[in-house]
């Protein structure tokens, strides 16, 4: 079953067309790996998806829904949850507030149900030492916090955008067993990443962005035997 479909997707920053006629389709319970050269549109397209910009042309359906012009909230609300490129943490709250606020605000919440939440989130991602202060934590830890507080609001669809980006070997290969667990679940999942080794071992579909365009998509062996897609951007990325 199709749970989300893109058909025209399009977003202008001024002068810019960062996301460009963008139809595409994502299962329900699959792994969707997009790829692509810095400034293809990648985030943006995450963005428009979750609501942080408007599209300036096309149509989103999420669960047979229109949700096209609908606020980020309500895209959260409708299940679409995300991590962000650059990682947020608020610096002011611990590891497991953090957490807490994607229960809160995605979910309504209480206090109380929102810290259980969080606690079984963190368990779950084995996160431990839950009250430390951000500042203590290592990247991975970070990006796993976030990727908990995503998880926090229930989400049907989670797009995570480039978190394996930063990681050495280890902590990659840690940050996949974690996406996989996550799968495991039942959860659908949309993947930006630029490591290959993860595209190919994570995802059953690839769609590759170019210019805010779609320049191929399909099984890991056919995008990455196109010569347009070596030809943009395989042929300048390093293996991990
Ligand atoms: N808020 C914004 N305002 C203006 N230009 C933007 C904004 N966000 C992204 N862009 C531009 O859109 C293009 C696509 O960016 P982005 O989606 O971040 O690419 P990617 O994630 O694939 O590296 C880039 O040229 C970028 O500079
Ligand atoms: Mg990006």
């Amino acid at each position: 079953m199709v749970i989300l479909k893109t058909t025209g997707l399009t977003r202008q920053f001024g002068g810019l067309t960062a996301l460009s006629d963008v139809s595409i389709e994502v299962n329900e319970r699959e792994i969707v790996g997009v790829i692509g050269p810095n400034g293809a549109g990648k985030s943006t397209f995450t963005n428009v998806i979750a609501g942080v910009y408007l599209p300036t042309a096309g149509k989103i359906e999420f669960c047979g829904r229109d949700i096209t012009m609908a606020a980020a909230h309500e895209k959260c609300h409708a299940g679409i949850s995300r991590t962000f490129q650059l990682m947020r943490p608020l610096a002011g709250l611990n590891l497991i507030e953090n957490v807490m606020l994607g229960a809160m605000f995605g979910r309504n919440f209480s206090l109380a149900e929102s810290r259980q939440k969080s606690m079984e989130l963190c368990t779950f991602l084995n996160i431990g030492n839950v009250e430390r202060p951000i500042s203590s934590m290592t990247a991975l830890e970070i990006k796993k916090m976030e990727i908990a507080r995503a998880l926090a609001t229930e989400p049907k669809l989670l797009f995570l955008d480039e978190v394996m980006a930063g990681l050495n070997k280890d902590e990659t290969l840690e940050m996949m067993d974690t996406v996989r667990k996550i799968h495991s679940q039942g959860m659908t999942i949309v993947i930006i990443e630029h490591v290959m080794r993860v595209i190919r071992e994570l995802t059953h579909r690839v769609v590759v962005l170019e210019w805010g365009k779609v320049l191929c998509e399909g099984l890991y062996d056919h995008v990455s035997s196109d010569q347009r897609v070596i030809t943009a951007y395989l042929g300048e990325e390093a293996e991990c």
